[in-house]
C-alpha cells in the first residue's frame, strides 16, 4: 500500500519548509567545504577545552579536540551524526530494519518534544485521534490546547482493544473528521502498566491498515520490559505499509536529564519533523548528544544490551517489592494488574468513586502522594477511582509505609 502523507499533514505542517540557514549548518559539515555562510560563533571563544565524564563502573570518557568541537557548535538538526549513526544502528538491529526501506531518525530534545512536534505536524484544530484510555498525561497536555476531538478507546492488560477500536472507526461520526492518527504506549503503558503482545500489535496494526491511520508508537518503556512475554515486535518492525513514526527516549535507560528522544519512521513525515525543528530547538544540546555518543560507542550494542539487563532488573525487583507491599497492607481494597514493564501500577480503588477527592486531599494529609486517574483521562471532566502508584523511585520501607497510609484511609471512608 503506499501512503500519500501529504493527506496527514496540518495545514501548520504544510507551511514548514526548510530554513536556509539550518541546511546550510548541514552542507558545511562536508569535508573540504569553506563555508562564509553560516553565521556560526567562533569556538575559539568557548572556554571548555575538555569533558571528562566518570562512569559508575571506573571507566571514563574524555571528549575532546574535532569531538567537542563539534558538540560546542551548532549542529545539524537531524542530531549529532555519530549519534545518528549509532541510534540508527540500534533502529536495524532491534526493528528488524534495512537500509533499502526511505526511513530516517531525527534526534531530538527527549521524547515529549517529539512528540509534541509530530503532533503539531500533523494536526489541524478540531482534528480527531485516537489514544489509549487512559493515556500520559504529557501527551494530552499536548493535544488539549489543539481543541482534537480525542477518541479513548478502553484498554486492558494487553493495552488498546482492538474490538472497541474496530467498532470506533466504523461508528464514527460523520459530522466529525475521521480520525489520521493511533497514539499510544505499548510497553509498560502510562499509566496503565499494560504492554502489548505481539498479536495485539498485529490486530491493532491491521485495524490502522485498514482504515488507514498513522501510527504513533510512544516507547519510552520499550527497554524496561522485565516481564516472561518479552515483546520483541514494535509496530515499527511491522511497518510494512510505512505509517508508523516511532519514539525512543534515553530518559529511562541512560538519564532524564540528558533530554535526548529520538524519532524514527518514514522520510517524508520525519523531515516534517525537522523542518519544524529547524524552527524551535534548533538542534537538541550538543553537549547531551556528545556524551550520549560516546557512552554508547564505547559500549557497542553488545555492552548496552548488558547495561539494559541490569535496568530491567532493578526495575523486576522494585515491582516485586511493590506487589509484596500490595499483598501485605491493600488485599482487596485495590484491583489492578500486575506490570509486565516500565514502573507503574494502576490501581482501582474498590468503593471510591472520585479518587481526586481523596488523594488531593486527605491522602496528602497522611504525607502519601499518588496521582488522581482522572489526570489521564480523555475526558477531563471525567471522575476516575484509579489512582497511579510509581515504584521507580521509592524504597521497599517507603512502599510498605505509603501502602499502609493508603490502606487506613480506605479503611476510613469505606467505613463513612
Ligand atoms: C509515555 C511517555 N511518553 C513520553 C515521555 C517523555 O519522555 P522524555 O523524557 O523522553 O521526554 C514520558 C515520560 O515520562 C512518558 O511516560
Amino acid at each position: 500500500m503506499t501512503i500519500d502523507y501529504n493527506k496527514f499533514i496540518s495545514n501548520r505542517g504544510k507551511l514548514k519548509g526548510p530554513s536556509a540557514i539550518r541546511e546550510i549548518i548541514a552542507i558545511s559539515q562536508q569535508p573540504g567545504m569553506i563555508s562564509l555562510g553560516g553565521g556560526l560563533p567562533n569556538p575559539s571563544t568557548f572556554p571548555f577545552k575538555s569533558i571528562k565524564v566518570e562512569l559508575k563502573d571506573s571507566s571514563s570518557l574524555t571528549i575532546e579536540g574535532q569531538d567537542l568541537e563539534l558538540a560546542l557548535q551548532y549542529l545539524p538538526t537531524y542530531g549529532l551524526p555519530k549519534l545518528s549513526l549509532w541510534l540508527k544502528e540500534l533502529q536495524k538491529v532491534k526493528h528488524y530494519l534495512t537500509d533499502r526501506e526511505s526511513w530516517n531518525l531525527i534526534i531530538t530534545t527527549g521524547s515529549q518534544d517529539a512528540l509534541s512536534m509530530a503532533m503539531e505536524v500533523l494536526l489541524n484544530d478540531g482534528d480527531s485521534i485516537i489514544t489509549e484510555e487512559p493515556t500520559y498525561s504529557g501527551t494530552l497536555s499536548i493535544l488539549r490546547p489543539l481543541a482534537l476531538n480525542i477518541i479513548g478507546i478502553e484498554t486492558d492488560e494487553y493495552g488498546m482493544k482492538p474490538d472497541q477500536l474496530e467498532q470506533r472507526l466504523s461508528t464514527h461520526p460523520s459530522d466529525k473528521p475521521f480520525p489520521k492518527v493511533i497514539y499510544l504506549i505499548p510497553t509498560g503503558q502510562n499509566p496503565g502498566g499494560s504492554t502489548m503482545n505481539d498479536k495485539r500489535k498485529e490486530e491493532i496494526y491491521a485495524i490502522a491498515s485498514k482504515f488507514n491511520l498513522l501510527i504513533l508508537e510512544d516507547d519510552p518503556y520499550f527497554y524496561l520490559q522485565y516481564g516472561e512475554e518479552k515483546s520483541k515486535k514494535s509496530f515499527l518492525s511491522m511497518d510494512v505499509d510505512r505509517r508508523v513514526i516511532r519514539f525512543d527516549s534515553l530518559s529511562k535507560i541512560l538519564s532524564s536529564g540528558l533530554r535526548i528522544g529520538f524519532a524514527t519512521g518514514p522520510q517524508f513525515l520525519i523531515e516534517k519533523i525537522q523542518y519544524h525543528q529547524q524552527s524551535s530547538t534548533l538542534h537538541a544540546s550538543g553537549m547531551s548528544q556528545v556524551i550520549a555518543q560516546q557512552l554508547l560507542t564505547s559500549w557497542g550494542i553488545e555492552n548496552f544490551d548488558k547495561h539494559i539487563e541490569s535496568v530491567q532488573q532493578f526495575y523486576k525487583e522494585k515491582r516485586d517489592q511493590f506487589v509484596a507491599a500490595l499483598l501485605e497492607h491493600l488485599g482487596d481494597l485495590v484491583e489492578y494488574n500486575i506490570p509486565q514493564a516500565g514502573m507503574f501500577f494502576w490501581m482501582k480503588l474498590k468503593g471510591i468513586s472520585d479518587s481526586k477527592k481523596l488523594i488531593s486531599q486527605k491522602a496528602l494529609e497522611k504525607k502519601v502522594i499518588l496521582l488522581p486517574g482522572c489526570a489521564f483521562l480523555t475526558n477531563p471532566s471525567e471522575i476516575s477511582s484509579h489512582v497511579r502508584a510509581s515504584f521507580s523511585i521509592a524504597s521497599s520501607e517507603q512502599m510498605n509505609e505509603a501502602l499502609k497510609r493508603l490502606s487506613l484511609l480506605l479503611k476510613e471512608e469505606i467505613s463513612n
